[in-house]
């Protein structure tokens, strides 16, 4: 079950510029930077009550997010939704014909098991799954 939009993420050129505009605009610090080494990506991530805001810069000429920027520039990149059961909200979708851009949930930034819906599926926008992890 989906439950509520968890984070938007937001694709970045300059992650330290674009922290100080975000600090501004939200009137908050991020509360975390991460790397996460396997999407060639840098994210910070801030919140203001529920709403939470991921910018991500790519860190590789072969990340995804340098892809994106490439082609679209800097803006909104994805729409993460929290899920309770990650695994069975991939079978779901699969079987609703959603394309899944990875079958076995990764681990993603803050905390989560993520999994990403092919964007030609979801009128152009970027789906992303996320599950926190409990340990
Ligand atoms: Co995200």
């Amino acid at each position: 079950m989906l439950t509520n939009v968890e984070h938007i993420g937001i694709a970045v050129r300059d992650l330290a510029a674009s922290n100080e505009l975000y600090a501004k605009l939200l009137n908050v610090q991020p509360y975390k930077a991460e790397a996460v080494a396997s999407e060639g990506v840098s994210t910070s991530f801030f919140k203001v009550n529920q709403t939470k805001i991921e910018l991500l810069e790519a860190t590789s000429p072969d990340s995804p997010i340098a892809k994106f920027l490439e082609k679209k520039g800097e803006g909104i990149h994805h729409i993460a939704f929290e899920v309770e059961d990650i695994q069975s909200e991939i079978e779901r979708l699969k079987a609703e014909g959603f394309t899944v851009l990875n079958e076995v949930p990764k681990r993603g930034a803050d905390n989560k098991l993520v999994c990403f819906l092919h964007p030609k599926g979801t009128n152009g926008v970027l789906v992303e799954l996320c599950q926190e992890i409990k340990e």
